[in-house]
């Protein structure tokens, strides 16, 4: 019987990693899931997957990629325990929303570490090992936010841009040793991480960019509504793993392909352009001095004043009023039964 292929994944315990972690195992892979908290998140592990305590095919690594001594301390484990890993994927990541203005340079200083500084530690821990086995491939979770700069998000977008050019470079100095790169742009799928509660919020809905948080904030729920359950990830996992190419780039979920696609097609001030509309983001210098840009319905609102004569619109004030109240009254009555 041949030796299963050992692959490392860090962000185990949850979402896209905990999904990996099981199809992976599933899949006949030898899993080092890693993780801050092993106690507690291995018997959920070994449960989905039906693993024993003794199953040499699911292993757990204490890491935490913000602390040096932690990554070090599980490196050396890895090695030790199960030697070069085949596959490496650097899937664990925190989420944060806020205008540069508003974010802290302390949630800069985290989402870098989280992101970049930890796996390229990490990976700087195994590449020698990895390097003379002569094979092997690093797979990079990114995400629509490392493909274009994304307003709102700025440390997130700028750490995972980071992270896919880390890769791009690293691609080129280790592919002659056998080894490959993939980057997976990760689309929309139903995990913590795009929860309020899995988020880091340092958005003011009073200051300036209020306007601009209001409409982004409808529109992101209205996409959120869109994820994919986090197992339908694991395909584009399975197929990064396989990849031969020394470098690549690929998009998970039908949003993220679309995206790739249309990066490659439009000039960078057409995708800014297209961005911002999605988004609901006024036009460049709209908020100028303070101004309150309206909204569309506003702006409508403001046109048929002009056209329609003053007794129609005060009529249609009137009737606007009564139906308010009695839907509101309505549902009062619902409200009291
Ligand atoms: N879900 C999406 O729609 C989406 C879209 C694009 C990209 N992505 C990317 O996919 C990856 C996985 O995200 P997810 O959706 O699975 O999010 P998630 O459910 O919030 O899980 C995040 C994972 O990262 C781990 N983690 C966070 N900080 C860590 C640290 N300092 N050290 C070690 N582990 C840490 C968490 O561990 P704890 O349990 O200990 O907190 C958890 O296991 C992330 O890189 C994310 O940016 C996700």
């Amino acid at each position: 019987m041949t030796e299963p292929r050992t692959v490392l994944i860090t962000g185990a315990s949850r979402g896209l990693g905990f999904a990996s972690t099981v199809r992976l195992y599933r899949e006949g892979w030898r899993v080092v899931a890693a993780m801050r908290t092993p106690d507690h998140a291995m018997p959920v592990l070994r449960e989905a997957t039906g693993a024993g305590e003794h199953d040499d095919r699911l292993i757990s690594v204490q890491l935490d990629l913000t602390d040096a001594a932690s990554i070090a301390a599980a490196a050396k484990s890895v090695l030790e325990t199960v030697g070069a890993p085949y596959g490496v994927v650097h899937n664990a990541g925190i989420s944060a929303a806020g205008v540069v203005e508003e974010a802290e340079i302390s949630l800069w200083q985290r989402m870098f570490a989280t992101h970049v500084m930890g796996p390229v530690a990490l990976t700087k821990a195994l590449l020698p090992s990895m390097r003379q086995a002569g094979r092997g491939r690093i797979v990079l979770v990114s995400s629509a936010g490392g493909v274009r700069g994304q307003p709102a998000i700025a440390p997130y977008s700028a750490a995972k841009g980071a992270l896919e050019r880390w890769g791009e470079s690293m691609a080129g100095e280790i592919a002659p040793f056998g080894l490959g790169v993939t980057v997976l742009v990760t689309g929309t799928y139903d995990t913590d991480i795009i929860t309020d509660a899995g988020t880091t919020d340092d958005r003011d809905f009073t200051g300036p960019y209020a306007r601009i948080h209001n409409t982004m904030d409808t529109r992101g729920r209205f996409a959120m509504r869109l994820a994919r359950p986090p197992e339908r990830f694991t395909d584009g996992l399975l197929k990064a793993l396989e990849d031969t190419a020394s470098f690549r780039r690929r998009g998970v979920g039908p949003d993220a392909s679309m995206l790739l696609v249309s990066n490659r097609m439009l000039p960078a001030a057409a995708m800014h352009h297209v961005s911002r509309v999605v988004m609901g983001i006024p036009r460049h210098g709209a908020m100028r001095d303070g101004a309150w840009p309206l909204t569309t319905p506003q702006r409508a609102m403001v046109a048929a004043a002009k056209v329609v004569p003053q007794p129609v619109l005060m009529r249609l004030a009137t009737l606007a009023t009564r139906f308010s109240r009695s839907s509101q009254s309505e549902r009062q009555g619902e409200d009291d039964d």
